[in-house]
């Protein structure tokens, strides 16, 4: 089972100059949380978005660069070979950021997004999330705090 993982804001932005546009604590955890233990497949520019490789998880990178090969990770220049290296019987996720998300949605089977409730400037996008052909199955709202300026929503869809 594929799944998509993204924090979006209202005008789909993701991220800017290689880097994200807010800080919700309580994502990254919940990020963490779900994606331990699983193949996490990722757009070369997201993986160096990271300060170093996250733990316990098997990154799988894509790249069209022939060289490319930082260490412990799986590099491959197409989402169908990034789909082929994850165990059959497991869930993977797909973790970013635009450029992959555009590519991988057509092997997507549900979307977990945590939907932040602004708009931000960004050079990075989720793309639109059609309700032909996706329902949302789950919501969780989550007001501010004082270590979350934005207000913002789990949200899981299933393809339809
Ligand atoms: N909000 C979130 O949940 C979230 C999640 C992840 C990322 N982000 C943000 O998103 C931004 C990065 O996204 P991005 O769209 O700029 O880059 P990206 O999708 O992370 O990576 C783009 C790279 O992937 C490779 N690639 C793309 N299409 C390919 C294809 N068809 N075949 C082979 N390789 C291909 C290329 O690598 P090469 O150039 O090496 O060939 C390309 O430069 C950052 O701001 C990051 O912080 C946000």
């Amino acid at each position: 089972m594929i799944i998509m993982i993204a924090a979006v804001a209202e005008n789909n932005a993701l991220g800017k100059n290689n880097e994200l546009v807010w800080h919700l604590p309580n994502d990254f955890k919940r990020f963490k949380s779900l994606t331990t233990g699983h193949h996490i497949i990722m757009g070369r520019k997201t993986f160096e978005s990271f300060p170093k490789p996250l733990p316990n998880r098997t990154h799988v990178v894509i790249s069209r660069q022939k060289d490319y090969c930082p260490e412990g990770c799986i590099v491959v220049d197409t989402i169908e070979k990034a789909i082929a290296v994850c165990p059959e019987n497991e869930v993977s996720y797909i973790i970013g950021g635009g450029e992959i998300y555009n590519l991988g949605l057509p092997f997507t089977d549900k979307i977990e997004i945590t939907r932040v409730h602004d708009t931000f400037e960004a050079d990075a996008f989720f793309p639109e999330i059609s309700n032909l052909e996706w329902k949302m199955i789950e919501s969780e709202f989550n007001p501010k705090d004082e270590k979350h300026h934005y207000e913002y929503t789990y949200q899981t869809f299933v393809k339809k």
